[in-house]
């Protein structure tokens, strides 16, 4: 059966490695996503039948919401989600910039948290995902 991957943060590393793979298999849809959309211009080749591109900054719930609404629509449910969008932020307590930390936690954590609290009813209903 086909599985359906949403991934954030494909514009770069770990998450664009993995959409190419996940784009490449016979048995899954791929929905990827990046803050800049000619940043997913390497998923051109594949069949855009089974490939959606989204705009997602994390940050931002509505659009984590439309993502999600925009996947159900084109693919009929979400299967795996991979949490992969997030930065580091390396200093020592004293020189950091808080508002560079704050931002590290609201990508890293509350946009995780976010996404997968979009994403979960969805695989609840399925009873799977
Ligand atoms: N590499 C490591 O050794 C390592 C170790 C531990 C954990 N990790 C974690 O693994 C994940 C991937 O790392 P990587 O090394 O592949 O890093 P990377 O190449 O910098 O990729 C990070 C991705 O996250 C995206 N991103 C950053 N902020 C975002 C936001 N607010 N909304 C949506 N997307 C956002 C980036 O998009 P833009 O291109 O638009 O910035 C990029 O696509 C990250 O979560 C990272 O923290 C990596």
């Amino acid at each position: 059966m086909t599985k359906t991957w949403l991934i954030t943060g494909t514009s770069s590393g770990f998450g664009k490695q993995l959409a190419q793979i996940v784009a490449k298999a016979d048995d899954t849809n791929l929905v990827a996503t990046a803050r800049k959309m000619n940043d997913l211009d390497y998923l051109n080749e594949f069949d855009d039948k089974k490939i959606l591109k989204q705009i997602l900054d994390v940050t931002g719930s509505k659009k984590i919401e439309e993502v999600v609404k925009n996947t159900k629509k084109k693919f009929g449910g979400i299967d795996v989600l991979v949490n992969n969008a997030g930065l580091g932020y390396f200093s020592t307590i004293e020189e950091s910039d808080m508002k560079q930390v704050q931002y590290m936690f609201d990508v890293n954590v509350f946009g995780l948290a976010n996404m997968t609290n979009a994403v979960l009813p969805t695989m609840r209903a399925q009873r799977s995902g």
